[in-house]
């Protein structure tokens, strides 16, 4: 049994023994390499290609043998497959430690379960699922292996140091007590509907297997023509801007009010189509007080709707992507990478806040990904982006799209994953898959 094996396996166990990588081995000793497999090599897959070479990739999967070329000139030695699931069932023979999955949205809860199930360590690109009970079953699954795998969601934003500064500030009461926070992103890419069939999909794509467990729609080449902004508004391929920036910026909400999944959820936004998701929503929640807050109220707003600006001279339209919180001594306005406070008020002297010292500030995260390969080798390492953390995020963002189809503001219960005061809102909460495919395989 290979070491990593061994260490795995006593992880498993629970024997909660671990020998620090890098005391035995060296941290890059061939047998402290992960075998890591890439399944969706093209596109955002390559961005992962420097953090993953320096480990061992064992398999490669893609849909398009022409991408797939592309994974194999990098990493020759690695096994290739078309289909997943047949890599999945590989594990064993391959000797697989970990996957990084980097395909289209509507595949993501599948391979994550598939991952988790067969005690894989899995990064998975964002959105971690594109409805609520995808959301809810991977989580499940994720909290009987949490502290044994490692997991991580691609938010790698998360690692940007205004992420600790934006928390901090919260925390420390820059804007007093928090009483709101409303994100927004506003990219708009309108479609009508599913593209009409437009030839045969080329001898080198198997658009079957990209449909995976979607329904069947007629092939068009614009589908896979240009990566993820071509098909995730679809409702059978994504989930719009909520799964694509919406999973970014919300981070950075997130990442700064310690939120669990809300009580309630009401949007409203463009006329519902039943092919594509709504450019143009805004969606509300409540969430319950912690142990550092009172109760908060989050709001989403994408495609034009936008948070009124706490002042006339603050244009928020100017900032693409960003987070507006609202305190009881004054606001904070937040960007990816930057920030300013505006406390109310005449005096607006701030002498409630007391700003902590150097010593003090959160620590860097660092890589994002070599954040996850780290904990993949000792799983007792925490991830910023789990599929907890992740997982109740995102679960919180695709309930909004639920409150939009329902048209009414919906009761919550996160505990069971119902709509308690519109029993027919939770039609929405899943979708259909084709056979063949199971979601918790
Ligand atoms: N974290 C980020 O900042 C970031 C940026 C861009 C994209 N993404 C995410 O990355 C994912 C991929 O986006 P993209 O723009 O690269 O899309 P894409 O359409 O280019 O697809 C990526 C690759 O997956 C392959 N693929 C498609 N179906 C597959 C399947 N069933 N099995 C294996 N391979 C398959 C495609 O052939 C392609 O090579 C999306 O989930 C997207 O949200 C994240």
């Amino acid at each position: 049994m290979q070491r990593r094996e061994f260490m795995r396996n006593a992880a498993l166990a629970g024997a909660g023994l671990l020998i620090a990588p890098s005391g035995l081995f060296g941290a890059n000793a061939p047998s402290n390499k992960l075998n890591i497999a890439l399944i969706g090599v093209g596109g955002r897959g390559r961005a992962h290609y420097d953090s993953i070479a320096t480990e061992n990739v064992a398999a490669l999967c893609d849909v398009n043998e022409e991408r797939l070329a592309i994974g194999v000139k990098r990493f020759p030695q690695a096994k290739t497959y078309s289909d997943w699931r047949k890599l999945l069932d590989d594990h064993k023979t391959l000797g697989l430690d970990a996957v990084v999955c980097c395909t289209p949205d509507h595949h993501h809860a599948f391979i994550a379960n598939w991952c988790l199930n067969r005690n894989l360590h899995c990064y998975m690109e964002k959105p971690l699922a594109i409805s609520v009970a995808e959301a809810r079953t991977v989580r499940a699954n994720w909290l009987t292996k949490k502290g044994k795998l490692a997991t991580q969601v691609g938010m790698q934003r998360h690692a940007l140091s205004n992420f600790n500064r934006v928390r901090e500030l919260i925390l420390d009461g820059a804007i007093g007590e928090l009483k709101s926070a409303s994100a927004w992103g506003n990219r708009q890419i309108r479609r009508d509907g599913y593209l009409p069939a437009q030839g045969e999909p080329p001898k080198t794509l198997n658009f079957d297997l990209w449909l995976g467990p979607s329904p069947v729609h007629a092939f068009n080449p614009e589908y896979v023509a240009g990566g993820c902004l071509k098909w995730n508004m679809f409702w059978d391929f994504g989930a719009g801007q909520i799964g694509d920036m919406g999973s970014h910026t919300m981070d950075l909400l997130w990442n700064a009010v310690d939120a669990t999944l809300p009580t309630s959820a009401e949007a409203k936004g463009d006329k519902f189509n039943p092919d594509v998701t709504p450019v143009e929503c805004e969606s509300h929640f409540e969430h319950p007080a912690n142990s550092w807050r009172g109760p908060l109220k989050t709001s989403w707003y994408q495609g034009g709707a936008m948070p009124k600006s706490p002042k006339e001279f603050i244009d928020l339209n100017k900032i693409d992507h960003g987070v507006l919180f609202k305190g009881s001594q004054g606001f904070l306005v937040a960007s990816f990478d930057t920030h300013v406070v505006l406390p109310y008020g005449k005096e607006a002297d701030m002498s409630y806040y007391k700003p902590r010292t150097k010593d003090k500030l959160l620590p860097p995260l660092g890589h994002f990904q070599q954040q996850w390969i780290d904990a993949c080798k000792n799983p007792s390492l925490k991830t910023a982006c789990d599929f907890e953390y992740s997982g109740n995020m995102i679960e919180q963002l695709l309930l909004g799209l639920v409150a939009y189809r329902a048209g009414k503001k919906l009761a919550y219960d996160g505990a069971t994953g119902q709509v308690t005061n519109c029993p027919e809102a939770n039609a929405f909460l899943g979708r259909k898959y084709r056979d063949g495919w199971a979601l918790n395989g």
